[in-house]
């Protein structure tokens, strides 16, 4: 030990003995999460709290609410850093990034997300979810920062001609603008990796989230109608809705319903902090890498309409209209890179994701009363 060539408590001994220490602490705890309040960054949140990881949120809360912390603190005990800053405003996220300069990596939450809305604006997509990229990456470059895990989707594939799709599938032509941010994104990480700008990318391109933490404290916050097919079930058993359409009863599938994989919230948030820790630990392959985060199972809607039926106990009032436009009929992941190579595994059931989408969604019901 280096601290044995000096008397026992001199300021060499105890410096020379700390420092080493010291950096080792302080590298492993700070990380930055940006849409940290939105629905799987606080997932993300309390799984790197939970892991011991000090966090700081950066959030416009364009989407997401302040309370969300308090949900956040709520279940780990630990109130997370939280600034609330455009990720747009480079001159801000400089002066947040220069105070934190020291984190150990950055997970990139923060971007618009529903589909529909991204072909009707399609350049306010572009503006927040590729420019807010590039402030990111321009930020952390300059401040030599590294360590990034990006929120990419399995939209990126369309309709896979192999399923299950791998990560090697090709990339279809984006159907929406906002599957376009997505690509061009993962372009953007790819190129700046090349250029040396970045030695320690991950995207990670998650299938279809769902579910909620098992506290019902924290969850998915849909504004206005849902979009999406677990919020609109727990919205309509809560009376909240008069219907679920199931939209095409008609796909080459088991029942005749489309197929997605659905993957919970809480198995998503640990597939981020895994993939933290390989670029912590630099157990990288190459500077970009990227992962299927799924279950590796396909479900029908139908099949999810039975499982939460069975779960809750509540009958859902759906009908089986016309195919929504858009829709690939059939995508679920191979999953085999993410469970080898990250050594991350789905452990949730659909059973578990129906549950805690229900539990967060009957808190919220009650505490509007
Ligand atoms: P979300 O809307 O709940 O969370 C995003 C958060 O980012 C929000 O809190 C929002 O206020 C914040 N934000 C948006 N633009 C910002 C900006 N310019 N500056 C600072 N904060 C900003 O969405 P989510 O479902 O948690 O999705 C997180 C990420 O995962 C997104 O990039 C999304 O595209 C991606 N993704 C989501 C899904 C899904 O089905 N939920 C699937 C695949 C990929
Ligand atoms: C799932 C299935 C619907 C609502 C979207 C984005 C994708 C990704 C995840 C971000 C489909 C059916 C739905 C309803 C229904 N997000 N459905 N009735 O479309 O697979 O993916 O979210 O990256 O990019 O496109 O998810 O939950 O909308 O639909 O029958 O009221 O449920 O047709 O088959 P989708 P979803």
């Amino acid at each position: 030990m280096l601290n044995a060539h000096f008397p026992a408590g001199s300021i060499f001994s105890v410096h020379i003995f700390l420092i080493p220490y010291l950096c080792h602490m302080s590298e492993m705890r700070k990380v930055i999460v940006t849409g940290g309040t939105g629905y799987i960054g606080s997932h993300t949140v309390v799984e790197l709290q939970r892991a011991g990881y000090e966090v700081v949120v950066l959030d416009n809360l364009s989407n997401s609410e302040r309370s969300v912390l308090e949900g956040i603190t709520a279940i780990t005990g630990v109130q997370p850093a939280f600034l609330q800053i455009d990720i747009c405003d480079r001159q801000a996220l400089t002066d947040v990034l220069l105070m934190h300069q020291d984190a150990v990596g950055v997970i990139h939450f923060a971007a618009f997300k529903a589909v529909g809305e991204s072909v009707e604006d399609p350049l306010a997509y572009y503006a927040n979810n590729v420019g807010g990229m590039i402030s990111l990456l321009q930020v952390m470059s300059v401040l030599n920062m590294d360590n990034l895990i990006f929120s990419s989707s399995c939209t990126v594939y369309g309709q896979p001609e192999v399923l299950p799709v791998t990560e090697d599938a090709p990339i279809q032509p984006a159907q929406s603008p906002y599957g376009n941010t997505k690509q061009i994104c993962e372009e953007m990480l790819q190129d700046a990796a090349a250029a040396g700008l970045f030695h320690r990318v991950i995207s990670l391109r998650y299938f279809n989230p769902v579910g909620a933490d098992p506290s019902g404290l924290i969850g998915e916050l849909p504004i206005g109608i849902p979009a999406n097919l677990m919020p609109y079930i727990t919205q309509t058993a809560a009376g909240l809705r008069d219907e679920l359409k199931v939209f095409g009863g008609d796909y080459a599938t088991l029942d005749g319903t489309a197929v997605r994989d659905y993957i919970h919230v809480s198995d998503l948030a640990a597939a981020h902090r895994i993939a933290l820790e390989r670029l912590i630990e630099k157990r990288h392959a190459t500077a970009f890498e990227t992962f299927n985060i799924g279950t590796g199972k396909g479900s029908t809607v139908l099949e999810v309409i039975h499982a939460f039926e069975q779960m809750t106990g509540v009958s859902l009032n759906y009908r089986i209209v016309d195919r929504r436009p858009g829709d690939v009929e059939q995508v679920w992941a191979d999953t085999s890179r993410a469970n080898q190579v990250l050594g991350w595994t789905a452990q949730r059931t659909l059973e578990d994701m129906a549950a805690s989408a229900w539990k967060w969604e009957k808190r919220r019901v009650e505490s509007k009363e």
